[in-house]
């Protein structure tokens, strides 16, 4: 198989950055992860790019040629593909004009409920029965692009933001390389 060349964006923990890189090693996967970026020089999920010898980059998302040097450098490592995981920054609409439909981002919410921050506690205090994570494609609205897979996880009366989003996120490093098969037809 002939893999295509990727780059995770993070800004903290790097949990799926970790799934992604460990599955990325099976040939039978579709990607490479050539390159790691993050907007946090202190994210934790920066000690997976170091420890796997993954080139990364920290982005000043403040500095207003930001995009321009991010453009390059993704250019550099002939990057077709871009999964955010875990990135707590919007990406320009011209961004992701250039990287239309290869943008893929996981979100931890059944979409199109609960878009945005502070999702577990919000779905808490709605009550609600359910809740999940969502893995789609990058458009210009926020978490608001085509969905390639969801999974549903029950919540139960003892639920906490923290044991919520514990939950979640072991669905969600199952489902984010479910989704990548996915988009390579796989
Ligand atoms: C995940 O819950 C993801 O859905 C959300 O941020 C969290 C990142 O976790 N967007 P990690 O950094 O991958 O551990």
């Amino acid at each position: 198989m002939v893999k295509k060349n990727a780059c995770i964006f993070i800004s903290g923990a790097g949990s799926n950055l970790n799934n992604l890189i460990l599955r990325s090693r099976d040939y039978t996967f579709p990607i490479n992860i050539k390159l790691v970026i993050s907007n946090n020089s202190r994210a934790k999920g920066l000690n997976y790019a170091k420890k796997n010898l993954i080139p990364y980059k920290i982005i000043n998302t403040h500095s207003r040629d930001f995009e321009h040097k991010l453009l390059k450098d993704l250019k550099r490592y002939n990057i077709s593909i871009i999964c955010l995981a875990g990135y707590m920054r919007i990406l320009s609409k011209n961004f992701i004009k250039k990287f239309k439909g290869k943008i893929l981002n996981i979100h931890p919410s059944l979409l199109p409920k609960y878009k945005g921050l502070n999702t577990h506690q919000r779905v808490l205090n709605n009550k609600e029965k359910y809740s999940g994570c969502t893995v789609h494609f990058v458009n210009a609205r926020l978490d608001s692009g085509k969905i390639i897979l969801q999974k549903k996880v029950k919540i139960s009366k003892k639920d906490t933001e923290i044991s919520l989003a514990k939950k979640i996120l072991v669905q969600e490093h199952k489902l984010y390389p479910k989704a990548i098969l996915k988009v390579f037809n796989l």
